[in-house]
């Protein structure tokens, strides 16, 4: 047994030479415990993979030479509604950081509350919009504020117990995030969030900001006594030189940071799937862990994964061509979106090798993969029957004159349906449908059948209606294809204003009115479910090339996989198919769209079983005649 004075002493040595992870700004180092330290860390996003696989993934980042992990948090996934808070399955965040605990990575937190990610709404709750429609986010707006008050006092404490001072390895804490690329510059809300989130870490980690080392981002991202860090990709020596640089003008010592070192980049629908050398990657990282910089670097992304369900961001960058991003986060990562080791992967462990420690770590190859046998589905119903509408729509808006939007109807994605009648005298012919703002993407019938598609990203926003349609009703069914992640204040969705037709030769636009208006969310998969008990008599028909006239519809079938077959992880190759979302057991596996550059659909392993595995499918457009579901081994993203 030790004796008092022994425990004592022993206590002073720990309180004086451990926990403390600082700045040491006059050489240009990290100080952890009094000692220099360098990281090279990756980001790895929690809500991007299945958590059976978490650990798994954090091993190989420490085995390919990474000592930290650096994650962001997803408020709209914790806090799915107002007062509503999730911390389990895939929401476990701090099951992720004990993982990242006992795997030996220290951790990078980025807490937010806009964390961008290519994420719907850069990770903001859309319910924000709902309760107050003209609130400015990442402002000093005082509802904002308050939201963002509410929400880290129900996150952060849950932190306290890993920051390095108490004991833990949460060695940073980010404040914002490139706050300065959303150009406001709001002086009063860095420091309120600065304050705010040291109430919570008080000394225990440093604080950061990440900004662009372009035109005054950093200084418009800069906060007083925070330590400020940089971002960028692939970079030639003299580039390096000026983006450190650029750091140095508002951080003129200290040690260098790049936060996000992009490994890869983010792919749109509808363009070519994006990659990133491997060599030019190594080369860069090169440059910047070697003298003079000896920088402190982040991998974004390490592991990139999938963007499930309908949690997939867009972008605009500012020039209004809004883009939708593909569900595919695998990023030309260095870990593939199942989590493998790439090539890219072998050359950066070497060069980390030549300045980190390698852990004496296996570097396992690549999980087994199946093409399992073909399967049919068969339609169970369309959105738009009674029953469809009863079991899968909310219950509807009646007689108005406003058009609502999603937020209004306090529907976070999925679909709305508006409908209308037509006015029932056209001396036109055709007369010319115009939905000014639309967002995103929307289908459009006349009495049940299909007459064409308006889209927001495609810059489309009329269509010609034939005389023979006039007083008959008009339904608009309309996709919410992910919220702006990226400098937008809020990219409400649905119709934002009046729908018109021009009836009549030009000026005359009329205006409708009178609509009914239904939600699709798509939330609650325990609907699906009561739909495909409790089906009446649908008959399934399509036009030959396999078009859904008579709107969107909902196919199920079963892939059987026998007791004494290894589970392997697969893909479903959907090239024959048009768009929609894919439920796998009840697991809303994303959306698909075989306009592409993507075109197979990750379905990890631990998303299905032995046995019968339930595979839904809600297809908007088109549907292969046979009703074939083939699956892949491996992704295609229409490359050659
Ligand atoms: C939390 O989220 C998980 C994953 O999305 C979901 O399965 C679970 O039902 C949610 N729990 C609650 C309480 O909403
Ligand atoms: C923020 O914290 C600093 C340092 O504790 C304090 O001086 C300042 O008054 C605080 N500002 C606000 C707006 O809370
Ligand atoms: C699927 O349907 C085709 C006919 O279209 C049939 O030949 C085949 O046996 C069916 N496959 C299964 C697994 O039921
Ligand atoms: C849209 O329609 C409503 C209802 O008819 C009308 O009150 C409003 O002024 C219209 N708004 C615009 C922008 O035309
Ligand atoms: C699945 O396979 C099992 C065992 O081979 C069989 O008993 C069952 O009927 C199959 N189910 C379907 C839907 O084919």
């Amino acid at each position: 047994m030790l004796r008092p004075v022994l425990l004592l002493f022993i206590f002073f040595v720990t309180c004086h030479a451990q926990g403390r992870f600082e700045v040491d700004y006059d050489n240009n180092v990290f100080l952890k415990d009094g000692e220099p330290f360098h990281y090279v860390a990756g980001s790895f996003h929690y809500f991007r993979a299945h958590p059976d696989t978490w650990q798994d993934k954090l091993r190989k980042m420490r085995a390919g030479g990474l000592n930290a992990v650096d994650i962001y948090v997803q408020w709209s996934l914790h806090n799915p509604k107002d007062g509503i808070y999730n911390w389990t399955g895939i929401a476990d965040v701090e099951r992720f950081i004990q993982l990242a605990t006992e795997e030996d990575l220290y951790i990078i937190l980025r807490p937010g509350p806009y964390i961008c990610a290519e994420i719907d709404n850069g990770g903001l709750p859309y319910w924000l919009a709902t309760k107050y429609p003209n609130i400015q986010v990442r402002s000093k707006d005082q509802n904002y504020l308050n939201e963002v008050e509410t929400w880290y006092t129900q996150l952060m404490p849950k932190f306290t117990k890993y920051l390095y001072g108490n004991g833990g390895k949460i060695i940073m804490v980010q404040v914002e995030n490139e706050y300065g690329a959303y150009k406001i510059c709001d002086e009063e809300y860095k420091i309120f969030l600065r304050n705010l989130t040291s109430t919570f870490t008080e000394d225990k980690a440093l604080l950061f900001t990440t900004d662009r080392p372009i035109d005054n981002e950093l200084r418009c991202g800069y906060i007083e006594n925070v330590f400020a860090t940089v971002d960028f990709g692939i970079a030639s020596e003299a580039e390096v030189a000026y983006n450190f640089n650029r750091l140095r003008e508002v951080q003129p010592k200290g040690p260098l940071v790049n936060s996000e070192f992009y490994t890869g980049w983010l792919t749109h629908w509808q363009e070519p799937n994006a990659r990133r050398g491997a060599a030019e990657l190594a080369e860069t990282l090169k440059i910047m862990l070697s003298e003079p910089y000896k920088a402190n670097v982040n991998f974004y992304m390490f592991f990139g994964g999938t963007n499930y369900a309908f949690w997939a961001g867009a972008n605009d960058w500012g020039i209004g061509k809004y883009m939708a991003d593909i569900t595919s986060y695998d990023y030309d990562a260095p870990l593939s979106e199942p989590g493998d080791l790439t090539a890219k992967y072998y050359i950066l462990r070497s060069v980390i090798g030549e300045y980190l420690q390698l852990p004496p770590l296996p570097l396992p190859d690549p999980s087994k993969k199946r093409k399992y046998e073909s399967i049919n589905v068969t339609a169970v119903d369309n959105l738009f029957s009674s029953t469809g509408r009863a079991n899968l729509g909310s219950k509807p808006i009646e007689g108005s004159d406003k058009l609502w939007t999603f937020e209004e109807l306090d529907q976070f994605s999925g679909f709305v349906l508006y409908e209308t009648k037509l006015p029932t005298v056209f001396t036109r012919d055709p007369a010319n449908l115009v939905v000014e703002k639309l967002r995103d993407r929307a289908l459009v019938y006349i009495e049940n059948r299909y007459v064409g598609a308006l889209s927001r990203e495609n810059a489309i926003k009329s269509l010609p209606i034939s005389k023979g349609n006039a007083g008959k009703k008009v339904q608009i069914f309309v996709e919410n294809q992910g919220r702006i992640n990226f400098q937008d204040n809020f990219d409400l969705k649905g119709i934002l204003k009046n729908v018109t037709i021009q009836t009549f030769f030009e000026p005359y636009y009329e205006e409708l009115s009178d609509w009914t208006i239904t939600g699709y969310p798509f939330e609650k998969y325990s609907q699906i479910e009561d739909l495909i008990n409790s089906h009446g008599n649908y008959v399934y028909s399509r036009s030959k090339n396999g078009f859904l006239y008579e709107g969107p519809v909902i196919f199920k079938g079963t892939l059987n996989i026998s007791g004494d077959e290894e589970l392997a992880d697969t893909w479903w190759s959907y090239k024959n198919w048009g768009k929609g979302s894919l439920f796998v057991n009840g697991n809303n596996l994303g959306r698909y769209w075989s306009i592409g550059p993507q075109m197979t659909l990750y379905i990890a392993k631990e998303f299905l079983k032995r046995g019968e595995n339930s595979f839904v499918i809600l297809e908007l457009q088109r549907a292969p005649s046979d009703l074939k579901v083939d699956f892949s081994n491996e992704a295609d993203y229409n490359e050659d």
